[in-house]
């Protein structure tokens, strides 16, 4: 192969020019994403460090559990939710067939159970599990379904989406709702077309719903979203979204190769049945000995464990140029860190309180946030002119501004 550079030869073995070095630009994101710095790093501590078995109680083995622990209390700080709620998984593939799997075994158990034995008989008793879906779902929903419907072992409903928006409707969620339903799963943002589903909508008509569901003895609706290609790309909270369970995949947002589930209640709330059986671990709903590396590169992959994002709310719509956030550490208070920046202008709060000197912001602690968190603020604002690249070296600007201040630097 001819070095890059060198010239080509034409039909006549003449020599001429290259075309210019064209420069490759990915822009396949959805497909999947690179590894982020820190998380490279993470996984390699992790594989140096913390190669013992995290069951075992020697040091190795204790800082593998302490890792995966740790890891597990990112992931659910990151989606709103609990740690003792998130199970990891080899990856997106393997959540989305847990959640369809078990939510089939529940029902065949609880309603067989029911008609086998005499015990309280329900409308749905001999009745097939009934699942709902939509028409653009990823693979690892449309098959598993598809193949259960030919099993014989459950029916689905595939819901058609809109021409006009993309979106399914709520509406024609809750119309295709039948005595034995038992899940609802809408992925909450699709890969091909980026369309964001009204989960939060449909989660909330389904709750309603099971109100009086529950009162004629029919079985409970549980809602599933797939939030692979959502995480790292808008705001994703459990509570918000009011779903039961909750796909993570971290390739798509800069983390390694494996996966999560989040299950509202796990073992409690929400059933779970494993689909694997082995050494005990995940509380056997997932057993295998944790991958402590990938796991470690997951629960760094979002935001790092110290930046504390002050004008997140459930609920609450924003302005989408504003981000008020704070780096946690004692020496990190917002004013100090901004003097150590070299490239971003920007302030600790409103431009009338200049004058609060090291007094964190009124606003931020009248909402709430921590007086420690509040004094280590910074409120970034882009405008029309503000880009990407720009953004890009002030985080970079402020990952030094910080390990100067750390005195790592
Ligand atoms: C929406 C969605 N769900 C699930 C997956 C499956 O993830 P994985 O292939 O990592 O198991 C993907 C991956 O492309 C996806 O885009």
């Amino acid at each position: 192969m001819e070095a890059a550079g060198a010239r080509n030869r034409d039909a006549r073995g003449r020599a001429e020019k290259s075309p210019p070095e064209s420069r490759k630009v990915y822009m396949d994101y959805n497909a999947t994403t690179p590894l982020e710095p820190e998380v490279i790093e993470a996984m390699t501590e992790a594989m140096r460090e913390a190669w013992g078995n995290p069951s075992s109680s020697y040091p190795a083995g204790r800082k593998a559990k302490e890792i995966i622990n740790t890891a597990r209390e990112n992931l659910a700080k990151m989606i709103g939710g609990q740690p003792q709620d998130v199970i990891f998984t080899s990856g997106g593939t393997e959540s989305n067939n847990l959640v369809i799997q078990s939510m089939v075994k529940h029902f065949h158990k609880v309603h067989a159970a029911n008609g086998d034995t005499g015990g309280h008989p329900s409308p749905v008793d001999r009745a097939l599990p009934h699942i709902i879906t939509c028409t653009v779902e990823h693979d690892s929903i449309r098959l598993p379904l598809e193949h259960l419907g030919e099993e014989r072992k459950a029916e689905v409903t595939f819901v058609p989406v809109s021409k006009v928006n993309g979106q399914v409707e709520a509406e024609d969620i809750l119309a295709a709702v039948r005595p034995a339903t038992c899940l609802v799963t809408i992925m909450l943002a699709n890969n091909e077309t980026g369309v964001v589903m009204p989960v939060p909508e449909i989660s909330r008509r389904v709750r309603a719903l099971n109100q009086q569901r529950a009162a004629g003895g029919l079985p409970e609706v549980l809602v599933h979203t797939d939030a692979a290609q959502a995480l790292g790309k808008q705001r994703v909270d459990v509570r918000d979204l009011g779903v039961d369970f909750l796909t993570i995949v971290g390739h798509k947002f800069y983390g390694p190769r494996i996966g999560a589930l989040y299950v509202r209640g796990l073992g409690e709330h929400t059933p779970l049945y494993p689909m694997l059986f082995g050494g005990g671990q995940e509380r056997n709903f997932r057993p295998g000995t944790e991958n402590t590396p990938m796991i470690a590169g997951l629960g760094k992959a979002e935001f790092g464990e110290r930046i504390h994002l002050n004008s997140q709310f459930p609920g609450a719509k924003r302005l989408p140029n504003t981000c008020n956030f704070s780096i946690q550490g004692p020496q990190l208070q917002g004013r100090a860190l901004l003097a150590q920046c070299q490239t971003l202008l920007a302030s600790v709060g409103a431009a009338c309180h200049s004058d609060l000197g090291d007094r964190p912001s009124p606003v931020l602690l009248s909402c709430g946030i921590p007086v420690d968190v509040a004094r280590n603020a910074i409120r970034l604002s882009v405008g029309r002119s503000s880009t990407r690249a720009e953004v890009d070296l002030v985080v970079q600007d402020l990952k030094q501004a910080v390990a100067r201040l750390e005195g790592q630097a």
